[in-house]
């Protein structure tokens, strides 16, 4: 992934889980560059793996906990900071907002030559309480960073909504049920 993901899962420790000097934790991992991430340079996968499995085995964080504040973070904080114009042309409204999101992953890859994002697709209404969200990804095991994503986009539009993994169909894509709690 790219550098702009270890830059806000650094971020986000830091800002969220203060206890612990990070940067002096993440530098014991072998792959861990110690000139620090380029936002535009692509690092293995696994690097940031790691760097997720040594945050939760020193902070002893719950692993579906964590990811999903992670994943909050990037929404609420990381995408704003670093892609705030992107974000606002998005969409206004979660429905339009999560229609849009493949093509903003799309025109992302300008920035990010070759990388790999994840598609979306949604059917259902959040006011009728039966928006669904359906995700694909060559990656195993962001179930619950998703998660975090979602509840995010919702807090972004004011909503207060509930996300809920609802299994994987044949196709292999993950589907959440989001619905508002008020
Ligand atoms: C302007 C906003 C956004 C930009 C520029 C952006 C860009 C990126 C980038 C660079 C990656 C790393 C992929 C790689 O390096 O191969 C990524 C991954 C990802 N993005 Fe976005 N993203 C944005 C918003 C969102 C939102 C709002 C969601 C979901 C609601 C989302 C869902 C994901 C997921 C799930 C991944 C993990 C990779 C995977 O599942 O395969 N992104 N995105």
């Amino acid at each position: 992934m790219y550098g702009v993901v270890h830059n806000s899962l650094l971020d986000h420790l830091k800002d969220n889980h203060a206890s612990h000097d990070w940067e002096d934790v993440m530098s014991e991992l072998y792959d861990y560059p110690q000139e620090g991430f380029l936002l535009f340079e692509s690092y293995d996968d696994s690097t940031l793996l790691s760097m997720i499995g040594k945050a939760i085995e020193v902070g002893q964080f719950k692993p579906a906990d964590f990811l999903i504040g992670f994943g909050e973070y990037w929404v609420l904080e990381t995408a704003p900071k670093h892609f705030g114009a992107f974000l606002s042309l998005t969409g206004n409204d979660i429905h339009v907002f999560m229609s849009n999101l493949n093509t903003v992953h799309d025109r992302a890859s300008a920035l990010f030559p070759g990388y790999s994002p994840p598609s979306f697709r949604i059917s259902g209404n959040i006011e009728e309480g039966d928006l669904q969200v359906f995700y694909s990804s060559k990656r195993e095991g962001f179930e619950s960073f998703v998660i975090g994503l979602l509840q995010g986009v919702c807090k972004r539009f004011n909503l207060t909504g509930s996300v809920k993994a609802n299994g994987v169909l044949e196709s292999g894509e993950s589907v959440f049920d989001v619905s508002l709690t008020k």
